[in-house]
């Protein structure tokens, strides 16, 4: 796959330039919201502009970015920072197109019971609301001339990125053998279903599986049952030969990459959630925080960046699974635990994901 994308930082105009040692960001953003809501000196902001039902639990939301958007490729997510109730909250969301002609950025969210901010964004959010906009991050992108064929997995809201995937190669005629298994609890809760579905009329060389785990299949183009061997072989096409790309809860992706990593030609898989992972540290330990001197009494078990928001604290953070390096912070001293793996890490770093890892001694943070 493609190495990481990595937005090419906008230019700055002379003017811009020019006076720039003599501007605190802060300050400009302050007085130049007051004139436009999404001005800013460099941080990208977004206003949503449009919003349409997805499906029975999900939306679709359309922002406009301001100048500082630094765009993104098909199969990226993006950091959202949403003001709740006074309080920025961050999370990562999928765009589900490639870059398009109107420079709008479309995201299609899925309500959680009980998720703070992806029931905001789905009852809540108005057109006009501005939110913070990330830099594009994930490896999850086609190359510039696909070959081959290609499987994609999705399960629930892991559709999103892969859906931009399949939208990208719709643009190019479909020069590639796609199949995509979607995997949902009941019919009404797809999204995308009436374009998949003219796709796979439109590409003869697109196949589209809806694979139903609380539902009877009613139709060709749906299967029932959960991720296995047999429906796998069944609806996956000559395994051997299929590029895998797999998108949805952690647990999905671990039986995807278990069944299918050591048998197709390349397995590439993004997870929305983290899988369980058994606590092997218990009790507390003491971290200390350079920056601000304080030391905090933490439990050892669970990731350093739940521990230290469980004290208060707000460490930057988006995806919290270790994929967009937002949370990244200095470590000088101590053990950590590397907690997908469970891998003891004794070195100091300068950049120690706080989303996945846990304290194993007491530590030295760079905060
Ligand atoms: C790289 C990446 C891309 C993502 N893209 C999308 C996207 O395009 N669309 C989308 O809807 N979501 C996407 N997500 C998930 C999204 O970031 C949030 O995790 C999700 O919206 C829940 O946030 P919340 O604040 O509502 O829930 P929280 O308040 O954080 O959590 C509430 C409860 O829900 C559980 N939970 C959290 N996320 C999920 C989930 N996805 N499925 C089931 N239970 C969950 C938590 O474990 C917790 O128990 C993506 C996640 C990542 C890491
Ligand atoms: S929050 Fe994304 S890497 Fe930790």
């Amino acid at each position: 796959m493609n190495a990481q994308f990595r937005p090419p930082l906008r230019r700055s105009g002379p003017l811009a330039r020019l006076i720039r040692p003599l501007v605190k960001p802060d300050v400009f953003d302050f007085w130049a919201s007051r004139v436009h809501r999404t001005w800013t000196w460099e941080r990208p902001l977004a206003r949503l502009v449009a919003r349409e039902t997805a499906s029975v639990d999900a939306v679709t939301l359309l922002f406009k970015p301001n100048r500082h958007w630094a765009g993104h490729r098909a199969g990226q997510h993006v950091n959202l920072g949403v003001d709740i109730d006074g309080v920025r909250v961050t999370r990562s969301y999928s765009l589900t197109a490639p870059s398009r002609a109107d420079g709008l950025l479309p995201v299609t969210i899925k309500a959680i019971e009980g998720g703070r901010v992806s029931r905001h964004l789905c009852r809540d959010a108005r057109i006009g609301d501005i939110v913070e906009l990330g830099h594009a991050f994930g490896e999850m992108t086609l190359p510039a001339s696909p070959e081959g064929s290609f499987l994609l997995l999705a399960a629930g809201s892991g559709i999103t990125p892969l859906m931009a995937l399949v939208r990208e190669l719709a643009g190019q005629g479909m020069p590639v053998d796609v199949t995509l298994l979607y995997w949902v609890r009941r019919r009404d809760e797809a999204c995308f279903l009436d374009e998949l579905r003219a796709f796979a009329g439109a590409h003869p060389r697109f196949r589209l599986r809806l694979m139903l785990t609380r539902e009877a299949a009613a139709s060709a183009d749906e299967a029932e049952g959960r991720i296995g061997d047999a429906l796998l072989s069944a609806h996956g096409g000559e395994l051997a030969a299929q590029q895998v790309m797999a998108c949805g809860p952690g647990g999905f992706v671990e039986a995807a990459r278990g069944l299918l990593a050591s048998r197709v030609t390349a397995f590439h898989a993004e997870a929305f959630t983290a899988p369980p992972v058994a606590v092997v540290d218990e009790g507390e330990i003491d971290i200390r925080l350079q920056r601000s001197g304080r030391t905090l009494r933490v439990a050892r078990g669970t990731s350093l960046l739940e521990a230290l928001e469980a004290q208060g604290l707000r460490p930057p953070s988006g995806c919290r699974m270790g994929i967009c390096n937002t949370c990244a912070c200095g470590k000088s001293a101590g053990s950590t635990r590397h907690l997908p793996s469970g891998e003891l890490v004794h070195e100091p770093t300068q950049a120690l994901k706080l989303c996945i890892h846990s304290a194993a001694t007491d530590l030295e943070l760079d905060l």
